[in-house]
């Protein structure tokens, strides 16, 4: 399967840190953020991934990432969005890439311990649709939630002020090739941002949308107290791993 990883916006969220450099170029202990997205797909058999950035120091991803092989990539394309037009928009970038295939998105500033292969795998035997991952957190306020009736996800709502439950939607999803004609039907959320989360509902709505829980840490990067957060992970990863 192909990925495409997300590493666009403006990071506006972590100013001055991002006046003069892509928020994915920042450091998360002892790498570059953007690694990490990419070793998970690596690690998962993803090796033939489109790389989304934009805005400050795009030609930078080149300098830093090259053609992809010293990070076990087999190719990596690199596609330019301009402005902040949300994740969707984003995507909808990569759909020459995707060329109708299914495909593994994932957020440029998502870190996690799990191994998403078996995921993946099942997602190559799900006839269509798409499979997102979900993780239990204690401010789900921050992330799009998913709302259930047993196991069964009922809506996901973006950045809910009374979440409906405390599971997040992670950022992998993984979309048949129909997502492309689905981004073109999504119109500007409150935040003039064509949102990720209306295209899993447009999935749900359809009955076509599966999930699998992850297990280990998750978290993203895009704040002072969750870039923090990532090093502290990894940092307490690497010295486990030692002793
Ligand atoms: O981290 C998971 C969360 O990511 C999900 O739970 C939410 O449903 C989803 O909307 C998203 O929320 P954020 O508001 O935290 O996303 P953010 O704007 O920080 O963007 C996350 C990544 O997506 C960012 O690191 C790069 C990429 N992105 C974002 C925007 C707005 C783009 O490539 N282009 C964009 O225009």
């Amino acid at each position: 399967m192909k990925g495409v990883i997300l590493a666009g916006g403006l990071g506006s969220r972590l100013y001055p840190l991002t006046k003069v450099t892509n928020k994915h170029l920042l450091p998360v202990y002892d790498r570059p953020m953007i690694y990490y997205p990419i070793q998970t797909l690596v690690k998962a058999g993803v090796k033939e991934v489109m790389l989304v950035t934009g805005g400050n120091s795009a030609g930078e991803f080149l300098r830093l990432l090259g053609n992809g092989k010293k990070i076990g990539l087999d190719h990596i394309h690199y596609a330019y969005q301009d402005g902040e037009g949300g994740i969707a928009a984003a995507l909808g970038l990569a759909e020459h890439f995707a060329d109708g295939d299914k495909i593994v998105v994932v957020l440029g500033d998502n870190i996690i311990e799990d191994d998403i292969g078996p995921s993946v795998r099942r997602f190559q035997k799900q006839p269509q649709g798409a499979r997102i991952l979900l993780k239990k957190v204690p401010d789900p306020q921050r992330f799009g939630v998913a709302a259930f009736k047993g196991k069964k996800i009922t809506g996901i709502e973006e950045k809910p002020v009374k979440p409906k439950s405390s599971y997040a939607v992670t950022g992998f999803y993984m979309y048949d090739g129909r997502v492309f004609d689905i981004v073109r039907t999504l119109k500007p959320s409150r935040r003039n941002e064509l949102e990720i989360t209306d295209v899993n509902n447009h999935y749900l709505r359809r009955g076509l949308l599966e999930y699998d829980m992850l297990k280990g840490y998750w978290t993203d990067a895009g704040t002072f107290e969750s870039l923090f957060r990532a090093s502290t992970l990894i940092a307490r990863k690497k010295a486990r791993q030692k002793s």
